[in-house]
């Protein structure tokens, strides 16, 4: 199994895919910030079964972070990825240097309205500011026909949907399932930084999400399920609760009952990590 061919510059880039586009292949991007786990090689999969190329990026953009101390533990490993790509045969993998994507004088932002105000949008300032201006980049740059992106991270799926359709990108964005470990809590590259102890608390997430769904389901109000799942999480040992909040797919619409289709979303504070996670309800 021989590691993928890392590129890093922009013209390297091009000088690639010129070839594929000029046959007519279908190129697909996987964009990743590293640390990579089995929900990435899902979307490498998913990617894989669609377009006759594939590229996955690792870039982790400071842009999206809106904390230094936030983006200085963020976990990297390059050769660790490489070597969990050789397995699957991607085309190239595209590590870019930071000027390749933020050159110098760089001083444009994309951003996305609406569905960035609340939760991720309103705990992180500047997050998906951060999110669509890095998308936009890898999309013209990779001039990609599809992209990947996991439901793991719902909100940014949307707003990455959203931008493309707005700025009439040709690229379709595919939304692939969240991959949960065997006890129910989703792969994250930031799981990496839980502790022991907060690892065997951390799945009590997902429990009180399917609960709250099941009770939803049997009629239950939302308001009272949230109260309680609240001090559940409280009593395992989650730190804080950012958010716990019932909207619409679409557009992302706070409902108080899964009249229409529906997701469950949740933030978390545990021993100094912040874990999302979220279902269809
Ligand atoms: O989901 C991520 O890893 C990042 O937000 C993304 C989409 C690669 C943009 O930096």
């Amino acid at each position: 199994m021989m590691p993928p061919p890392i590129l890093r510059t922009l013209p390297d880039l091009r000088a690639l895919t010129r070839g594929w586009h000029r046959q007519g292949e279908t190129v697909g991007v996987v964009p990743t910030m590293g640390a990579l786990h089995e929900g990435h090689l899902s979307l490498v999969e998913a990617a894989k079964e669609r377009c006759d190329r594939v590229i996955v990026t690792i870039f982790v953009n400071p842009k999206q972070f809106n904390s230094t101390d936030d983006l200085a533990v963020y976990p990297r490993n390059e050769a660790d990825d490489a070597a969990k790509l050789a397995r699957l045969s991607i085309d190239t993998l595209y590590a870019p240097s930071p000027d390749q994507i933020y050159p110098e004088g760089f001083a444009t932002t994309v951003s996305v309205n609406g569905l960035t105000a609340v939760m991720e949008g309103a705990h992180r300032p500047g997050h998906f500011d951060g999110v669509a201006t890095v998308c936009t980049k890898l999309f013209t740059q990779t001039a990609a026909t599809d992209a990947f992106f996991g439901e793991k991270d719902f909100q940014q799926l949307q707003v990455v949907r959203r931008l493309a359709r707005d700025l009439d990108l040709p690229v379709a964005i595919h939304g692939c399932p969240t991959i949960r470990d065997i006890d129910g809590l989703a792969l994250s590259s930031r799981n990496l930084l839980l502790s022991g102890r907060a690892r065997t608390i951390a799945p009590c997430l997902y429990e009180e999400l399917e609960g709250i769904v099941a009770a939803l389901t049997a009629g239950q109000p939302f308001d009272e399920l949230r109260r309680a799942a609240i001090a559940r999480l409280e009593r395992a040992g989650f730190t804080g609760v950012d958010y716990l909040d019932l909207r619409a797919a679409d557009d992302l619409a706070e409902l108080d009952t899964p009249a229409r289709p529906a997701r469950l979303f949740a933030a978390v504070q545990l021993a100094g990590v912040r874990l999302i996670d979220n279902i269809p309800a």
